[in-house]
C-alpha cells in the first residue's frame, strides 16, 4: 500500500482496472494507485481477473460504470483490438491494446475523458484504445542502459507477443542491424518477413550474428521460473560480444542471463523499466498529467522485491 495519504473510498471515487488471466501476481495496483495518490485524486486502480471468453463483456461492464481507464495485459493485448471503438495510433503501429481510455461526447461535439464529465452524466461513452508497451521499451533501454537505438546492431531472442513487439519497435527506431532467434525458427521468419516489409531500410536476419553488438534484448519467457536456462546459446554467441543486455524479465531481479552478463563485462539492465514506462504512459492518457515517475518506481520496486 503507497504511504502516500489516500481519502476513502466513497461514492464519488473513480475507477481505473487491470484486466488478465492470471492477475494475481499484477504490481501495476501497487504502482498506480501510488501514482493516483501523489496526483491527489480520488481514483483507485483495481486488479481483475477477466477469462478471454469474457473480455467483451468486462469491457463494457466497466463502461457502464463509468471506469476511467483499463489496463490489459496477457492474453487480451490482442484480442482487444477488435473490441475498443477507436484506436489510437499507438494501437494500430503496434497491433496491440494495453491501455483503453473511456471517452464521452463533449458540448462541442468532440470526445472528452470521462473524467473530465464530473458534474454530469455523459450519455454515449466509448472506448479509446491505445499501446504503451512499445514506447516503453525504447524509454527503458534510454533510461536504464543509456542506449540510443538509432544505428545500433541488436540481437533479439523470442518471437512471441512480445518479441513481436520489441522486434517491429527496434526497426522503427532505425537500428542499423537485427538478429533474431527464436526456439522455433518459422516463428522468427514469420517476424523477419513482417519486419522487412514494414521498414526495408533496416537489415534483418534469423540467427546469432558473428560480430560485436550493441544490444541483446531478451523477449522470451526463459528466466522466469528458477530451473531455467539460459535464452541463448553461448557456444553461438558469447555474452562478451553484447555492450549491453536487456532482459524483459523483472522478477526474479536477476535471471540468469543478466547475471552471466554482468559476469561478462556487459552493461544490463531488467523489464522493470518497461513494466514502470508503459505504466507511467497510461496514467498520463487516463489523467492529462504527468505521471510521478518516482513515486510510481519506488511503489513498484517496494511491491516487486520488498524494497
Ligand atoms: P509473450 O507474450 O511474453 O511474448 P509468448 O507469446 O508465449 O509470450 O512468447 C514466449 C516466447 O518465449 C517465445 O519466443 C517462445 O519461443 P517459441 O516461439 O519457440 O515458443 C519463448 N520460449 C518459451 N519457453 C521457451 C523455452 N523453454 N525455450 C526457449 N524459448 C522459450
Amino acid at each position: 500500500m503507497s504511504e502516500v495519504f489516500q481519502k476513502q473510498l466513497g461514492a464519488a471515487t473513480r475507477y481505473c482496472a487491470v484486466f488478465g488471466h492470471p492477475i494475481k501476481h499484477s504490481a501495476s495496483p501497487a504502482m498506480q494507485n501510488a501514482g493516483l495518490a501523489a496526483l491527489g485524486l480520488d481514483w483507485r486502480y483495481l486488479a481483475f481477473e477477466v477469462h478471454p471468453d469474457n473480455l467483451r463483456e468486462a469491457i463494457a461492464g466497466a463502461k457502464v460504470m463509468k471506469f476511467l481507464g483499463l489496463n490489459l495485459t496477457v492474453p487480451h493485448k490482442l484480442l482487444a483490438v477488435d473490441m475498443v471503438d477507436v484506436l489510437d495510433e499507438s494501437a494500430k503501429t503496434w497491433g496491440a491494446v494495453n491501455t483503453i481510455r473511456f471517452e464521452a461526447r463533449g458540448k462541442n461535439d468532440d470526445w472528452q475523458p470521462l473524467q473530465s464529465f464530473e458534474d454530469s452524466a455523459p450519455v454515449q461513452i466509448r472506448t479509446h484504445g491505445f499501446n504503451t508497451d512499445a514506447s516503453a521499451i525504447t524509454r527503458s533501454l534510454r533510461e536504464d542502459l543509456a542506449l540510443e537505438l538509432s544505428g545500433k546492431k541488436v540481437l533479439l531472442l523470442g518471437a512471441g507477443g512480445a518479441g513481436r513487439t520489441a522486434g517491429l519497435k527496434l526497426a522503427a527506431e532505425k537500428v542499423s542491424e537485427l538478429f533474431l532467434v527464436n526456439r522455433t525458427t518459422a516463428k522468427a521468419e514469420v517476424l523477419v518477413a513482417e519486419i522487412r516489409q514494414r521498414f526495408p531500410q533496416v537489415k534483418v536476419s534469423v540467427g546469432y550474428p558473428d560480430e560485436k553488438i550493441d544490444l541483446l534484448l531478451n523477449a522470451t519467457s526463459l528466466g522466469l521460473k528458477p530451473d531455467d536456462g539460459l535464452p541463448l546459446d553461448e557456444t553461438k554467441f558469447p555474452l562478451s560480444r553484447a555492450s549491453a543486455v536487456y532482459d524483459m524479465i523483472y522478477r526474479p531481479a536477476e535471471t540468469p542471463l543478466l547475471k552471466q552478463a554482468k559476469a561478462a563485462g556487459c552493461r544490463v539492465a531488467n523489464g522493470l523499466g518497461m513494466l514502470l514506462y508503459q505504466g507511467a504512459q497510461a496514467l498520463e492518457i487516463w489523467t492529462g498529467r504527468p505521471a510521478p515517475v518516482a513515486i510510481m518506481r519506488a511503489a513498484l520496486l517496494k511491491e516487486v522485491y520488498g524494497n
